[in-house]
């Protein structure tokens, strides 16, 4: 029997470890944005660093530095680099994944604890990170681990790189990348990352690009203290009063951003990229049920995709300093910062979105005629990702699908982001395969976050089969 067969036996019979391992790390709450959670977080670490030693990995820890998060000084979670394998005629394959997960509260609308992994009859297993991105994690380990319980040679020499901040903008991760290039990374001929979904629910998919994002804030304030608005209201410039009007003015209702030459930097869809709509698993039927209510805005499938894959976009996401807790205060709040960000698509640039952001800003601003202060502060951001999926690479991720899957992959875009693919790609001068486990309808960041066993089983599957074809592939072709 070809070793990859053997390995998917194994697979197989070892299922239900696998769902227990999984529980064990869902169990660790590694929120990497609440301060309280940051020893979870360097536990999960450890936890993987440990295990991967324990089979016979070479690991190296590295701490990033502080953070200061909302004045709180921390320690920023390690990351995790490791080799395991190190054989002159194999290839090798350098996987990355997050080991840090959104935060959850039962009290967000959870039907259970999210840090206790429920095994659901429909096949469901639900907790926080069991998809974004523990699953995945967990997957390239328990490859490993299988293959030497199997007897089986790893085909290729493995380097990974599992950090602890993704969900909170990868905080240091960019500096230690550049740092090992030519060190802990050098020899990597190409790299993997599983940390995003299929389009749908049935159909694999390989990825070849995703969106950059631009995170602002927008900060307004006024009198030293907030104030009783019986005494105030009209006699004040009020700070959420100029902070909502402003808000109003970013994005219409139907998602078209109102910043003048937003759309100007947008590459064109030629003719040869709108064939590639066709024929993709995707509907709205499928979509509408998944989001409970139809609030769609477009009427085509291939609209909603341009949208999400490749078009900017601008989301307001919050307010700070607003009053938002039940009942009716009387307040003025003295300072509101409200939260906004753009997703962002070839060939967008940071700073210039930046200057035009800032710039419609403040002519806005200006208009009101307030006494108030207002500022504008991008807080982070993370660039676009293209490439070709036309990449040897991308041929060993579409022969492993049809090998576990019996099915040729879509290839896709997301409309989400992961900025250490470009760090990877232009820093290792390598191709970067995004190749993900998950379905449409996993949740992630949202309530009841869950992966479905056959997603989990097979992925696992996926990943291994996918080293198998690497071995097997000419990658300068
Ligand atoms: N796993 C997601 C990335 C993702 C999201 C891929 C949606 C495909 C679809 C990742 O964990 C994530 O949420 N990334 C952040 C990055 C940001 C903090 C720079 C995102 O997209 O908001
Ligand atoms: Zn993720």
């Amino acid at each position: 029997m070809a070793d990859v067969e053997k390995y998917f036996d194994l697979v197989n019979q070892d299922q239900q470890a696998f769902i227990e391992t999984l529980r064990e790390v869902v169990a660790i709450p590694s929120v990497s944005g609440d301060a309280a959670r940051r020893p979870d977080v360097v536990r999960m670490g450890e936890w993987l660093q440990a295990r991967w030693e324990a089979l016979g990995a070479t690991c190296k820890r590295v701490d990033p530095g502080k953070q200061n998060l909302h004045g709180e000084i921390l320690d920023l979670p390690p990351v995790i680099l490791g080799q395991y394998g190190n054989d002159p005629n194999k290839k090798t394959v350098l996987v990355y994944g997050h080991y840090d997960v959104q935060p959850a509260l039962i009290e967000d609308g959870w039907e259970t604890d999210p840090f206790v992994l429920v095994e659901k009859e429909d096949g469901r297993l639900v907790g926080r990170g069991s998809t974004d991105d523990k699953g995945p994690v967990l997957g390239w380990l328990l490859c490993a681990e299988t293959h030497k319980k199997a007897g089986i040679e790893m085909p290729v020499n493995l380097k990974f790189c599992f950090e602890g901040m993704e969900e909170s903008g990868s905080e240091g991760l960019d500096e230690i990348i550049v740092e090992e290039a030519d060190k802990w990374f050098k020899g990597t001929d190409v790299v993997c990352i599983s940390d995003n979904y299929w389009l749908g629910k049935n159909k694999p998919c390989l990825t070849h690009g995703l969106r950059g994002v631009s995170y602002f804030h927008l900060q307004v304030e006024g009198p030293g203290a907030d104030l009783h608005s019986g005494v105030f209201g009209g006699t004040v410039h009020e700070p959420m009063t100029d902070l909502v009007h402003l808000l109003s003015k970013l994005v219409d209702v139907n998602g078209k951003i109102q910043v003048p030459g937003i759309y100007d930097q947008v590459m064109p869809i030629t003719d040869e990229e709108e064939e590639t709509y066709n024929n993709l698993e995707f509907s709205h039927t499928a979509l509408a049920s998944d989001l409970k209510n139809d609030v769609l805005i477009h009427a085509e499938e291939r609209d909603t995709l341009k949208h999400r894959w490749r078009f900017p976009t601008l989301s307001i996401h919050g307010v700070e300093g607003a009053f938002y807790a039940s009942g009716d205060k009387t307040v003025i709040p003295a300072k509101v910062r409200g939260k906004f960000s753009l997703r962002t698509v070839p060939n967008m640039e940071p700073a210039k979105v930046a200057e035009l952001v800032t710039k419609y800003l403040n002519d806005e601003f200006a208009k009101l005629g307030s006494k108030n202060k207002m500022q504008v502060i991008e807080t982070h951001g993370g660039r676009w990702w293209y490439s070709s999926p036309k990449h040897p690479n991308f041929v060993a991720g579409a022969k492993a699908t049809e090998k576990v899957y019996g099915v040729k992959p879509d290839l896709t875009r997301e409309g989400g982001s992961i900025p250490v693919t470009l760090t990877f790609e232009e820093n290792l001068n390598v191709n970067v395969l995004l190749l993900p486990m998950g379905a449409s309808d996993d949740g992630a960041h949202s309530i009841n976050e869950k992966i479905d066993k056959r997603n989990y089983i097979e992925g696992i599957k996926l990943l291994g089969a996918y080293l198998h074809e690497v071995a097997n592939t000419d990658l300068s072709a």
